[in-house]
């Protein structure tokens, strides 16, 4: 048991964790039902059905579904009026639609540092950053662990700034039982094949405001209205609609998700509790507002003087050869191809967020959430895993 697997010894574990996505006859039914019904788009009951209830689980008045995720943060930005110029503060440690999505307003994204414990925006840096040309913040609930939206949403309040919360990882996610998605002015999600929920593709905005609810409606349906006639207009748009089919996936989908957050949460805090006995493995902070976590990934810090001084890469490398399967994540945002020319005055390539890049280059490890979908049994294998690298390393 004590040669690491790396170096030809018996991996802790061979069999496999649950697999991703998870379906059964519900989702063939509902696929049935769709191809029978012989309305594949729009106007399936499905859709409208699927938007209710998204809309009445996230606890706000709209929903709207749409191709994707980085769909839902482009028309949300369109909704609240962000264009050529206009500064979006977002954090560096997010993927990269995060910032994608404000590049292709023409408007300016700019970086904060994130908290060293949970690699979600800080609040304070935010509020460092505002100038006059501010009009939007997105805080992006990193791994599905809500940002500290008491800061921020006061932040924004002080100097009337736009809030897009970046929901794509956190379905389900509280901050002091308010679901995320419902607490800034504009929530987006993604329902991409790794997702909490998912349909292979697709992504939701979600509002209480039904004037931005109207706007949005319009630019993911070519500009129209919802009660004026086929052909009439108002405003540009395009053909952002998802399709029944994956209406009809999410509303099977759905029937599991609560199950599932839940198994999730109860492995992702008792994994925390045992990681946390380990010296130089720090699992991500986990605030007490947090009433509810998506566990989109467990992430932990590792820290390589407490391992023999082996990079973090070597550690990844262990685990995956002890049968824990595990990744490094993120690249800072800012270090993408993206940002190679300065944009709106700002040049990327003088940008070092310390704490993003420690997260990046040292310190995070990722499991996956279908991990966290398995027994406790299988939670104490990744423990045991950790701890024979630890003192084997
Ligand atoms: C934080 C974050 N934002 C935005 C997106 C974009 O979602 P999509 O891939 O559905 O466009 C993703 C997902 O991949 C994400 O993880």
């Amino acid at each position: 048991m004590s040669k690491l697997a790396l170096d030809g010894g018996k991996p802790v574990r061979t069999k496999a964790f649950p697999g991703w996505p998870i379906w059964d006859e519900t989702e063939k039914k509902s696929l049935m039902e769709t191809l029978e019904s012989g309305q594949w788009g729009l106007y399936n009951s499905k859709i409208s059905e699927f938007e209710k209830k998204y809309a009445d689980f996230v606890g706000v008045n709209h929903c709207i579904l749409v191709t994707s995720g980085t769909t839902a943060l482009v028309i949300s930005l369109i909704a609240g009026g962000i264009g050529e110029g206009d500064e979006v503060i977002i954090p560096p440690y997010t993927f990269t639609a995060t910032a994608a999505a404000v590049l292709m307003m023409n408007a300016v994204p700019v970086f904060v540092d994130v908290d060293p414990g949970t690699y979600n925006m800080a609040p304070e840096e935010f509020e460092k950053a505002i100038t006059e040309r501010t009009k939007a913040v997105i805080p992006v609930h990193i791994a599905g662990g809500p940002a500290d939206m008491d800061a921020i949403m006061a932040v924004a309040k002080k100097h009337d700034i736009f809030v897009i919360e970046d929901a794509c990882q956190a379905h389900a996610a509280e901050w002091k039982d308010q679901k995320v998605g419902g607490i800034g002015n504009m929530g987006c999600f993604s329902f991409q094949a790794s997702k909490n929920l998912c349909a292979g593709e697709g992504g939701a905005i979600t509002t209480n405001d039904p004037e931005l609810a109207d706007r949005a409606w319009a630019y993911h349906n070519c500009g129209r209205s919802q009660d004026a006639s086929r052909y009439e207009t108002y405003g540009l748009g395009a053909n952002f609609r998802m399709t029944a089919w994956q209406a009809a996936i999410l509303l099977s989908q759905m029937t599991r998700l609560e199950e599932q957050t839940k198994t999730r949460n109860e492995n992702g805090v008792y994994l925390s509790e045992k990681l946390a006995e380990i010296e130089g493995i720090t699992p991500a902070r986990r605030d007490e507002a947090i009433t509810c976590h998506a566990y989109h990934l467990y992430m932990f810090q590792y820290d390589s003087s407490k391992f023999n001084n082996k990079p973090r890469e070597k550690f990844l490398e262990a685990l995956s050869a002890e049968g824990i399967p595990c990744s490094r994540g993120y690249h800072p945002l800012y270090k993408h191809d993206m940002f190679r020319k300065p944009i709106g005055g700002i040049d990327y390539s003088k940008i070092n967020l310390p704490v993003t890049e420690k997260a990046c280059n040292e310190e995070a490890v990722w499991l996956k959430q279908s991990t966290l979908l398995g027994t406790k049994e299988d939670m104490d294998d990744i423990i045991t895993a950790v701890k024979k690298i630890k003192d084997n390393f």
